[in-house]
């Protein structure tokens, strides 16, 4: 299985910080945020990643990480020129996965404890054209996508709502998703929102139209550290979580 991690878009709610530096190479503990996504997938045998990362900061990508050697893992990176939404940053994945592959992505602004192994694991041995995302329960799932869970067919969803002012569920879905080939076709059907981006969202509830996204929840802690407050628990959280 091989891994994509998305690290574009621009942080605006982190601004000012994020005028200097990208998003994800803030500090979070000792480690800029990018790392802890990138271990997690180490953890879980992934080593094979690709990082789509935005223009600003790309050097300092590859003055940090290098070709990933020195963590463990084998680096790929391909640039998005502008932010255009996080389908569209996955659709440069397509040639870094080989036909009828399947792969893991992360988000890389979300933190989380859970061992992505298990998860992994399960959905190799599902069958093909099948999606997975991973869920959350957060006390205010209104900034997130949120599932409405199928009631026919156990462990799938039925629909994401993206944002809802109410939402149907207090579960959000997370930055973690996986896919595999057949969701580049899904990419090229869909069309930018009223926000001008090609959405995750978008993508996924055609799979879910289809009766075809499962999901898994996820246990231990996670945030998305793409505010000033999350980005600040998360450097407490993951103290000592990279040695
Ligand atoms: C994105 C997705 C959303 C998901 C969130 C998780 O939102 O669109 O469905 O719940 O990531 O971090 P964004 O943070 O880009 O607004």
């Amino acid at each position: 299985m091989k891994g994509v991690v998305l690290a574009g878009g621009t942080g605006t709610r982190l601004y000012p910080l994020t005028r200097l530096i990208n998003k994800h190479l803030l500090p979070v503990g000792k480690y800029p945020m990018i790392l802890y996504g990138i271990e997690r997938l180490r953890q879980a045998e992934i080593t094979d990643i690709l990082m789509v990362i935005g223009k600003q900061s790309a050097g300092l990508y590859t003055d940090f990480l290098g070709s990933g050697k020195e963590f463990g893992v084998n680096l790929t990176y391909r640039i998005q020129e502008e932010a255009g939404g996080i389908a569209e940053a996955l659709e440069l994945a397509r040639g870094f996965v080989a036909e009828g592959e399947r792969f893991v992505v992360l988000l890389g602004d979300n933190l989380f404890m859970d061992d992505l192994k298990p998860f992994a694991d399960s959905f190799v041995r599902q069958p093909e054209g099948t999606a997975k995302v991973l869920l959350k329960q957060v006390p205010d799932a209104r900034r997130y996508g949120v599932p409405v869970f199928d009631g026919k067919k156990q462990g799938r969803i039925a629909k994401i709502e993206e944002k809802p002012a109410v939402p149907k569920s207090s579960y959000c879905v997370t930055g973690i998703y996986m896919y595999d080939t057949a969701v580049f076709d899904i990419i090229s059907q869909i069309h930018p929102s009223e926000r001008g981006e090609l959405e995750i969202t978008d993508v996924n509830n055609m799979y879910a139209a289809e009766g075809r996204l499962e999901y898994d929840i996820l246990e231990k802690w996670w945030s998305d550290a793409g505010t000033f407050e999350s980005l600040h628990e998360a450097g407490r959280r993951m103290k000592g979580v990279i040695p």
